[in-house]
Parts: structure tokens; C-alpha cells; sequence
């Protein structure tokens, strides 16, 4: 006897998430097909941390060291006053961002991986429509594609995401806003100001009222980045790509840390990220229990948490998991054990992005007036700087195991009942016509 035919999995983005996904998904035994809209990836982004929540899982999957070699190169971020640059506090990037590379080369690696596992990309194929009960989706070119069980990792425009809620998800403002700029940073060498941050790999964070600056050099210094998050209650215009006003930047880094002020006011160009960011969602599931988002279309984290990446990969994880556990005739079981064993702990990250934004926001109004940190306050440091040490001793796999028999009883139950309990009820208010 040959083996059963395995499950058909289409996933659909080839972004981070999509890929681990896929990883997860070839490593569980099944048939994994991956659709991706654009024709050639470009090296974009900027920095992104990788948590060792994710390299844990990764790891399992054959990719780690290649992650290892882009990330981890600084050992040490330094927290400065807004002012002056005053150091207030110095913490092991570990504990903090996780590892910190390119985005761009963290996805080069990625994707090689998912190739080498011989895990067929289609480039060039734009999804249009689901048709969740199939389930099926068709491409701009008309073909049409069905499977098992079609995740949709198709970032924060995500289209399936308006088939699970039944209603188009707008984005609202977080009230904040982020400036970005990346380049090679290499003529920055000759200005005796900025010269410490970019002779070689660095992280350091200017905290100010309302305000705060994080610059990275990557590449042994090859390349410069910084991004400031300010407050900001223009309309939304969402996109990675939005050009951004260097005058406005100007104004944003008048009374800072001249030093890195110097750097970042002779920046030629720069990008406006309006927000980027969504409230849970009541459903990470379509009515059919078929069609499945992950990553960014369902939990999309702001860049102070450093886990939109991470958080992905622990999802493509605990779905590749559900789905073997639930076997080939319970999709509708694993879908639903996956939602519910990743929405709180998916949520706890994204809240610590906001809280740890606000955090370096108020921190120096909590200061005394030369703006020190009260030194036999250790606690107020500790609560001041937090770490985002706690998300990286998970593992998402050994947690699937050990909560499965649990919650699929519980999600059996809502089952038979026809009756599946929302994830988020207090979003359901922003329902749009
Ligand atoms: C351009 C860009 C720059 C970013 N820069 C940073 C950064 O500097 N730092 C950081 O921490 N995070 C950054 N992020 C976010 C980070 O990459 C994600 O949080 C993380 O990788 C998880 O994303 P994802 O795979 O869920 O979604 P994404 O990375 O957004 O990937 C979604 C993929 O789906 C594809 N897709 C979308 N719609 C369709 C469709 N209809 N049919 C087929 N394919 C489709 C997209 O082309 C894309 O490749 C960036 C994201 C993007 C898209
Ligand atoms: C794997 O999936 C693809 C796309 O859905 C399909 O064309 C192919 O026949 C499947 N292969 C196997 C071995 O089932
Ligand atoms: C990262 O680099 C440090 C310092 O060079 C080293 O001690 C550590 O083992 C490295 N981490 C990994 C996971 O290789």
C-alpha cells in the first residue's frame, strides 16, 4: 500500500510569514504550493528582529545558522535621553529586539530555505478571490487553484481578511506615526559627530516627550537606519512606501542628541509609515473553517514589539502542528484550535509593542529635573525600560502539545453546536458597511 495522499496546502505570500509557514507545512508531511503576487522580490524594508521564540522553530526547520550570521552582531542597545544622549540604560539586544538584520536578507534566507526543501513559489500569481467553501481561489489571470486548506499570509492589505470578518477591515490611526530611512551610511564616517553609530553594527535609542528615535547599522556599518516614531493625526494613508517630508523630519529632531540629529538631518529621503497596525480581529477563520490567516493579515505588531516576524513564524508553527493532529478530515477542528491557541498570547506581544512605546514616551516626565533616572530606583528602571525577555523562552510547538486535548475538546464542542466563540468580541463595533 502507498501512503494516503497528502494534505494540499496552499499558502499565499511569500513573505516571512508565508515561507515559515510553508517550512512548518513541508516538515508536517504535506503537499505545499505557495502563491506569491509579485514577480521578483527587491531588498526591502529595513531592520527587523528575530526573537529566539522564532529561531527555535526555525531551527527545526534546517534555518538557523545563515540567521545567525545576518543578526547577531550587536550585543548590546543602549537606551539615551532624547537631549543629550545621556545613556539612561543598556541592555542585551537579545533580551530587547531579538537578533537584528535586514528584513531583506532575513527573507533571501528564508525563501533559499523553502526552494532547497524543494517547495514550489509561484511568482507572478495575484490572488482575487476565495471561494471559501471549495475552498478554492482564482488568480488575476483566471486560473484557479483549490486545495485542503489555503492559508492566507498576505500581509496587512490582506484581501482574505475581508472574507473571514464579512466586512472591510479600515485602518484606524494609533495616533502615532513612524519616519524611516535606510542607505548606505558610509559617508556618515567622515563627520566626526555621528562617527560612533556608524563605524560599525550598533543599536541605540533616543527616548524623548511623546518621542523616540532607534538607529541601527547593519552590515559592519556598510548600512545606516533609523526610524522615529512621533505622534501624528493625519489621515491614514497606509502603505510600506509612502515618501516621506525630510522637513517635517528636521523639525521632529530639532532639540536632539546632535550627534545623531546630525546623521539623520542630512538623510536625503525618508519614508512616512502611517501605521501599519490593526485591532484584533474576531476571526483569524472563514465561515467554512478552510481559509486561514496568519501573520500580518491576522496579527500585524508595531515595530517597538520586534515580533511581527517572530509571531508569524510561532503561527505557521501551531497550524502545521493542529493540522496533524486533527488529521486529514478534522480541517475545521485544527483551524479553529489554531486561532484560539494563538490569539492571547499573539495579542500579549502586540500590546507590549504599545506599552513599551508609551513607555519611552513618558519616561522622562517620570524623571527628576536634570532628567535622571532615580538611582536607588532599580525597580523604576526595570519598569522603565522593560525587556521583552518573556516571549523568548516559548516554544510554540511544545505548547500546541501540551494545550491540544484541551482546546480541541472545547472547539469540538463549538462545533457540533454550530457556534464557534469569537477570539475578540470588542472589535466587533467597528463594523463598516
Ligand atoms: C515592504 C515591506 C517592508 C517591511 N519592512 C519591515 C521592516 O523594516 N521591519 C519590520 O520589522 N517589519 C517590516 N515589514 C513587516 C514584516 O515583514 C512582517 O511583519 C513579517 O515579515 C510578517 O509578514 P507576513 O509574511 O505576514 O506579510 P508580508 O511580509 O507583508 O508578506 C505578504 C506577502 O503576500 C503577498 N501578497 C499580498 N497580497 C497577495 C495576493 N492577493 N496574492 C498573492 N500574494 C499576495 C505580498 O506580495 C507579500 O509578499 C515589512 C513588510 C513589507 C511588506
Ligand atoms: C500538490 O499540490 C499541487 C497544487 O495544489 C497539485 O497540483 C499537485 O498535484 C499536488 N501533488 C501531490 C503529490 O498531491
Ligand atoms: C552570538 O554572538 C555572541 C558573541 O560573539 C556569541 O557568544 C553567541 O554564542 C552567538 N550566538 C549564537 C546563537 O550563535
Amino acid at each position: 500500500m502507498s501512503d494516503p495522499k497528502p494534505l494540499d496546502v496552499i499558502v499565499v505570500g511569500a513573505g516571512l510569514g508565508g515561507c515559515a509557514c510553508a517550512m512548518a507545512m513541508h516538515y508536517a508531511g504535506f503537499n505545499v504550493t505557495v502563491l506569491e503576487k509579485v514577480h521578483k522580490f527587491l531588498r526591502l524594508g529595513d531592520s527587523l528582529g528575530l526573537g529566539e521564540n522564532a529561531l527555535r522553530l526555525l531551527q527545526r526547520w534546517g534555518l538557523h545558522d545563515q540567521l545567525i550570521d545576518i543578526g547577531n552582531k550587536s550585543e548590546l542597545m543602549q537606551i539615551r535621553r532624547w537631549g543629550d544622549g545621556k545613556i539612561l540604560a543598556q541592555q542585551p539586544l537579545m533580551d530587547m529586539a531579538g537578533y537584528i538584520g535586514h528584513r531583506g536578507d532575513y527573507h533571501e534566507a528564508f525563501l533559499a530555505r523553502v526552494k532547497e526543501l524543494g517547495i514550489e513559489i509561484k511568482m507572478g500569481c495575484n490572488v482575487v478571490s476565495y471561494d471559501e467553501n471549495e475552498p478554492s481561489l482564482t488568480l488575476s489571470s483566471g486560473e484557479v487553484y483549490k486545495a485542503d486548506v489555503i492559508i492566507a499570509a498576505d500581509g496587512i492589505k490582506s484581501l482574505a481578511r475581508e472574507l473571514v470578518l464579512g466586512f472591510e477591515d479600515k485602518p484606524k490611526s494609533s495616533g502615532y506615526a513612524c519616519f524611516r530611512a535606510f542607505f548606505k551610511g558610509a559617508y556618515l564616517k567622515s563627520d566626526p559627530l555621528c562617527r560612533e553609530f556608524v563605524e560599525k553594527e550598533c543599536v541605540n535609542i533616543w527616548i524623548g516627550n511623546d518621542v523616540h528615535l532607534v538607529q541601527n547599522t547593519l552590515r559592519d556599518g556598510d548600512e545606516f537606519n533609523w526610524i522615529i516614531t512621533h505622534k501624528d493625526t493625519e489621515d491614514i494613508k497606509e502603505s510600506w512606501f509612502q515618501p516621506g517630508d525630510m522637513n517635517e523630519v528636521r523639525k521632529l529632531v530639532e532639540d536632539v542628541d546632535p550627534r545623531i540629529g546630525n546623521a539623520v538631518r542630512s538623510t536625503k529621503e525618508c519614508l512616512d509609515w502611517k501605521i501599519c497596525y490593526r485591532d484584533p480581529i474576531p476571526s483569524w477563520v472563514s465561515k467554512s473553517h478552510k481559509i486561514v490567516l496568519l501573520g500580518d493579515s491576522c496579527h500585524p505588531h508595531l515595530p517597538t514589539s520586534a515580533q511581527g516576524a517572530s509571531q508569524a513564524t510561532e503561527s505557521g508553527a501551531v497550524l502545521a502542528l493542529c493540522l496533524k493532529l486533527g488529521g486529514k478530515d478534522n480541517i475545521p477542528l485544527a483551524t479553529r484550535v489554531y486561532e484560539k491557541l494563538r490569539f492571547s498570547r499573539v495579542r500579549q506581544s502586540q500590546l507590549n509593542g504599545e506599552d513599551l512605546r508609551d513607555r519611552w514616551h513618558n519616561a522622562l516626565k517620570d524623571l527628576d529635573v536634570d532628567g535622571e533616572i532615580d538611582p536607588e530606583s532599580v525597580k523604576m528602571r526595570v519598569r522603565l525600560f522593560m525587556s521583552n525577555r518573556w516571549l523568548y523562552p516559548f516554544d510554540a510547538e511544545a505548547d500546541t502539545l501540551h494545550r491540544w486535548q484541551e482546546v480541541s475538546a472545547q472547539v469540538s464542542e463549538e462545533l457540533a453546536n454550530g457556534k464557534i466563540i469569537p477570539l475578540f468580541t470588542g472589535a466587533a463595533s467597528k463594523v463598516v458597511a
